[in-house]
């Protein structure tokens, strides 16, 4: 029962004309497994079939359990429900899986879901600060240490990882990704579904994952959730499709649907994005859900006109399993009754829902999951974890004067309501994490001494500023001001789009009068998306970055402000000057007239912004400097099906150890269509002490450059540019060759995996 990525998902083209290794995932299961599996769905009734494909809420998000009723049980027995969301428990997730399997008529296992997505009891960095690490390797460990924890208590599946692209800072959601970039996005899908599942989902004490919200659901337009996309062909295949792709290509156990549309097609109605491209193309046998209630929005999206209708469209797009709107269980008995040939497609999903099960280990042992002894412990080994995961996520924005470090002997104070809210360090979804259990920034502050006073100042909530001439009184006394702003935790996260990415509450008024005292202020940003602040962080010498991250929030902070260690975060996704610049992304195309700095040149900007991002992708500073050698290639031509290898050397030249996140970039200057200025398709991060070197190699292969062009990824022949760095805009070396022959990839471009070596 080997959930490994050979297995899983065809390794064929996007519009691969055979698919050679399709039917695997349903060959990975045993043959015992394949004939049980077989067996239960010639004695199922249509009913029971339909129950396996409905997933119902067996509790709130804020009230896990709560409808886990003698009704609720009695609908288990009959065999009415397949899975259950919005539980959790060891104890009680026992006890309703033995109803399932000791008083159902067919003794199926339930399946028990839940969005355990940043951590589970040790709330760890919300995602987009797990990305700003730039290491896999950190996003793989926090979604194993996630998973552990749900598997004790009880819990098979989590909604995660989220790996829609966010180039829209108004989109309240960017909180739970990756960010902009496709191949930054694709390498974290992949790390999220390795760490969540493990290699054999029955023994691993992990989860299955699910990734979502396949469509374009981070492409809503004007950043508002769950409004529709109108994203090109182009841009779908290149840069919405590329992490679903890596994905399902890891393993991911199963995908779900987003609630939105692409021109007018929702994706939970979508046969030619869902049945056809993942499964027909992709090759992908995973498990299918809706998202929450998303079969019957069908209706109000007007695609269909009553429920049946909804049912029968998202059957037909191959959605296995309906969460929540029991369109299924409802309709498709009266729907198959006029048309007979739903039926297979009705069996189909039920052998996919059964497969899931089966490589879960719940047809050998329904009880193999979920530890209660283990689950009320909280974990002693996570906490470090959460903890150093935080001090690897922070991103130093600015640091003017080297302001930062804080010196020894320096007068600090603390002030900012977000600073004291340990609500808001658990970030947008909490799952069991417990606020009573974070330490906040000002306790972690108080408890070393490194602060003299602290005050709230305002808070982003309420209008009231009778805190401000406290805060400025403690700010004439210090030395240096730290200052938290932002957002709490409840401004991101689904349905909370903002028009206004500006900061919420009077925290506009406090930054200007504790500007007016002259102290040198260090900003700690504490937020879920990019906030367009250029005009409140003017004359800010330090800039700070920390998202949310989780329990040990507080002394990850003061250890990267007290310099005990060096910040080595970087962006992955870009912070706009202002809110009306969004949505923005660094791989834009050059246009006619790429924005200039004369205005009174007619270009693509804006002529009451600076061009640019105020801290572009990628970007993020360090207490020590690295110089960035040569760039040099193994090459000077390659054809289409060859390869290349990028050199450069890195040193640490700095007086402390700290880490650096190497950045390759390409771009293909003159294409049959514009291509982005710069792609990322490649990086590496170095822990170097001072005065180290090392010599890092990326090889790249033509198929990464490729083009999605009618229907195809196309290799042209060609100059291709090379940029190394530190950030996308600071390139610290450059180089070019050329590719001599056309050619046809076979994956998304931004989904193959760059190889590296570090000497
Ligand atoms: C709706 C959200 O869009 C999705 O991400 C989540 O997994 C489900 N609700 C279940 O809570």
């Amino acid at each position: 029962m080997n959930l490994d990525r050979r297995s899983v998902v065809a390794a064929g083209a996007l519009l691969a004309a055979s698919m050679p290794f399709a039917g695997l995932a349903r060959a990975e299961i045993g043959p015992d497994h394949k004939a049980k599996i077989k067996g239960l769905i010639r004695q199922m009734t249509l009913a029971e079939k339909l129950g396996q494909m409905t997933q119902i809420p067996g509790g709130r998000q804020k009230a896990l359990n709560s409808r886990l009723d003698a009704t609720m049980l009695d609908r288990v027995r009959k065999g009415e429900v397949g899975s259950f969301l919005h539980v959790a428990g060891a104890d009680a997730l026992r006890e309703l899986q033995r109803v399932a399997v000791e008083e159902g008529r067919l003794k199926i296992p339930l399946l028990f879901a839940m969005d355990v997505i940043h951590g589970f009891r040790t709330t760890l960095p919300v995602p987009i600060a797990l990305a700003s690490t730039w290491d896999p390797e950190a996003m793989k460990l926090a979604a194993r240490t996630a998973a552990e924890e749900a598997w004790a208590a009880g819990l098979h599946w989590t909604f995660a990882p989220m790996v829609d692209i966010a180039r829209d800072a108004r989109w309240g959601r960017v909180v739970e990704g990756a960010g902009e970039d496709p191949y930054l996005g694709s390498r974290m899908a992949v790390a999220q579904v390795e760490g969540f599942q493990g290699g054999d989902l029955a023994k691993g004490r992990r989860v299955m994952a699910c990734a979502k919200h396949f469509g374009a659901y981070g492409a809503a337009v004007g950043g508002r959730d769950y409004d529709s996309a109108d994203v090109s062909e182009r841009t779908l295949a290149e840069v919405n499709m590329p992490p679903f792709y890596a994905a399902a290509r890891a393993g991911a156990g199963s995908f779900m649907t987003a609630f939105n549309d692409i021109a007018g097609v929702p994706t939970t109605g979508n046969a030619d994005l869902v049945r056809h491209q993942l499964r027909e193309q992709w090759g992908y046998q995973g498990l299918i859900v809706s998202d929450w209630n998303a079969v019957k929005e069908l209706i109000a999206h007007g695609v269909a006109a009553d429920q049946k209708e909804a049912a029968v469209l998202a059957l037909k797009a191959s959605v296995d399993m309906d969460m929540t709107s029991n369109s299924y269980a409802e309709h498709l008995g009266s729907a198959v009754a006029e048309d007979k040939s739903l039926l297979p497609l009705i069996d189909e999903a039920v052998e996919r829902i059964l497969t899931a099960k089966a490589r879960l280990g719940l047809f050998d042992d329904p009880y193999g999951f979920g530890d209660p002894v283990a689950e009320k412990a909280v974990p002693a080994k996570n906490r470090p974890i959460a903890r150093d995961l935080a001090k690897r996520a922070m991103v130093l924005l600015r640091n003017e004067g080297d302001v930062l470090p804080l010196r020894l002997g320096q007068k600090v104070v603390l002030i900012g309501a977000l600073a004291d809210d340990a609500m808001s360090t658990l970030g947008s979804w909490r799952a069991r994490g417990q606020a009573e259990e974070a330490v906040t920034l000002r306790a972690a502050l108080e408890q070393g001494n490194v602060i003299t006073g602290y005050a709230p100042g305002v808070t982003t909530r309420s209008d009231d500023v009778s805190g401000i001439p406290a805060a400025v009184a403690l700010a004439r006394e210090a030395d240096v001001v730290l200052l938290a702003i932002g957002e709490d935790y409840d401004f991101s996260g689904e349905a909370r789009s903002y028009a206004d990415i500006g900061l919420p509450g009077p925290q506009e008024a406090l930054i200007a009068v504790l500007k007016a005292t002259g102290k040198p202020i260090v900003a700690i940003l504490m937020n879920g998306r990019p906030l367009g602040l250029e005009k409140d962080l003017a004359g800010i010498p330090a800039v700070l970055e920390t998202w949310y991250l989780g329990l040990e929030s507080g002394p990850a902070i003061a250890h990267v402000l007290t310099g005990e260690v060096s910040p080595g975060g970087k962006l992955p996704i870009g912070i706009p000057r202002h809110g009306g610049q969004t949505p923005m992304t660094y791989a834009h195309v050059p246009t006619g007239r790429p924005a200039n700095a004369d205005l009174l040149i007619d270009s693509a900007r804006y002529h009451d912004t600076a061009i640019g991002p105020l801290f572009p992708f990628g970007h993020g500073l360090s207490y020590a400097r690295f110089d960035y050698g040569a760039v040099t290639l193994g090459a000077e031509a390659v054809p289409a099906n060859g390869s290349q290898t990028i050199g450069v050397t890195v040193t640490n030249s700095g007086k402390v150890a700290a880490d650096e996140v190497v950045q390759l970039y390409i771009h293909d200057p003159v294409a049959s269509v514009a291509r982005p200025v710069k792609e990322l398709r490649g990086f590496v991060r170095l822990s170097l002490k001072p005065g180290e070197s090392r010599r890092v190699t990326f090889t790249l292969t033509p198929d990464q450059l490729a083009i999605w062009h009618a229907g195809k990824w196309l290799i042209e022949p060609g100059l291709i540019e090379v940029m190394v760095g530190s950030s996308s805009e600071d390139i610290r070396g450059k180089a070019s060759f050329r590719v001599t022959g056309r050619g046809e990839g076979k994956h998304p471009a931004a989904s193959i995996p760059t190889k590296f070596e570090v000497a």
